[in-house]
């Protein structure tokens, strides 16, 4: 199996390309990375070396480097992206550009290159909205709120028309809030944990109430790869965990295991068009491809925690005011 991985040197897509690397012995991986916000090539570093693994520093917005790419491949997974709804306030452009003109031109490579080359889309569970009661399941209409889950839902949207009307052989997995290592300390849990270990005020925004439903990044990777192996052409797959959780109660249980007093919340101005709930039915990919969760939410929070506590000289060096800061959708311009 010869994979092309767009943004492999983030927080999923690393932790997806050693996955891969782990779990298939004859996978040959090629991983496109711009090396833009989110990308750290030290996350890959033990697997350099790695004989089945190539590093490719480029852009899915370029259509002579993906044509060129396409035909050494027989799959696609595109997680690359921007990534951060904050950012999507203070910046929308970028998101669609990278999100939505890149999805569409690894498309229209495949389409005119390698038709017969498989796509895998990493989407998200916000494309759906907010879920006030009940959980989206995969044929209820994507309602995004923001720049981030609009360029996502936008991108989706190609790739089900690229299978209708091309018949190319497309599968979307849409995921809920992931954690773990290598997660940029812009994202709620690492924040929280870098702030509190560093007795700075924790910052929630308005009551801290909404809701998002939280996922280990090694469960999402093994989702990715069975809806890769495994996924009917056309269709969408769910994934989630079940670990539908307050803001505020994350911030109090990192607090807790950080042995640090929960004086520090401070609740800060909520960001706009901000969902109050999350909440996907994940029972078709359960029940089709056989793929469930492996980790269970506080054991896994736990050894984020203490990865976070030993690997600080991973996280020091871009742990600074910008990526840190409580309001980060007020900072316009932020690229
Ligand atoms: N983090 C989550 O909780 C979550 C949940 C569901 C889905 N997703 C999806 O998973 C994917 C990865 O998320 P993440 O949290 O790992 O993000 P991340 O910000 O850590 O990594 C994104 C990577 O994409 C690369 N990239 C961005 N634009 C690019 C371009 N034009 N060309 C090449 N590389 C580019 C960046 O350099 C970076 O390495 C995204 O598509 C996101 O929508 C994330």
């Amino acid at each position: 199996m010869k994979v092309l991985i767009t943004g492999g040197l983030g927080f999923i897509g690393s932790n997806f390309c050693k996955y891969m690397l782990a779990n298939y012995p004859d996978c040959e991986l090629i991983n496109v990375d711009k090396v833009g916000i989110g990308a750290n090539p030290a996350n890959l570093h033990d697997v350099e070396n790695d004989k089945r693994y190539t590093f490719i520093k480029g852009d899915i917005c370029n259509p002579q480097l993906l044509s060129r790419l396409i035909h050494q491949v027989d799959s696609v997974v595109n997680i690359a992206a921007e990534t951060h709804v904050d950012r999507s306030i203070a910046d929308p452009n970028v998101f669609l550009q990278n999100n939505t003109v890149g999805t569409f031109t690894i498309l229209e490579a495949i389409r005119r290159h390698n038709h017969k080359a498989r796509f895998l889309q990493v989407s998200t569970d916000e494309v759906y909205g907010e879920a006030l009661e009940g959980s989206f399941k995969e044929n209820d209409s994507p309602k995004p709120s923001n720049p981030y889950s609009a360029s996502k839902a936008a991108a989706d949207m190609f790739v089900l028309s690229y299978h209708k009307t091309f018949k190319l052989n497309v599968s979307i997995t849409r995921c809920t809030n992931n954690f773990g290592p290598y997660q940029l300390p812009e994202k709620l849990i690492p924040k929280t944990i870098i702030r509190a270990l560093r007795d700075l005020p924790i910052p929630i925004y308005g009551t801290g109430q909404n809701i998002r439903d939280w996922i280990y990044v090694e469960d999402h990777c093994s989702a990715i790869a069975a809806v890769l192996e495994k996924g009917a052409p056309g269709e969408i797959y769910n994934v989630s965990a079940g670990n539908e959780i307050p803001n505020i109660e994350i911030a109090k249980k990192i607090l807790g295991m950080l042995h640090k007093p929960e004086s520090l919340i401070t609740f800060v101005e909520d960001r706009p068009g901000h969902d109050t709930r999350y909440s996907l039915d994940s029972s078709k990919t359960q029940s089709t491809l056989g793929w469930k969760p492996k980790f269970s939410f506080e054991e896994s929070l736990q050894s984020t925690v203490d990865w976070y506590l030993k690997n600080e000289h991973w996280w020091t060096p871009f742990a600074n005011e910008v990526i840190l800061h409580p309001t980060p959708w007020k900072l316009v311009g932020l690229h």
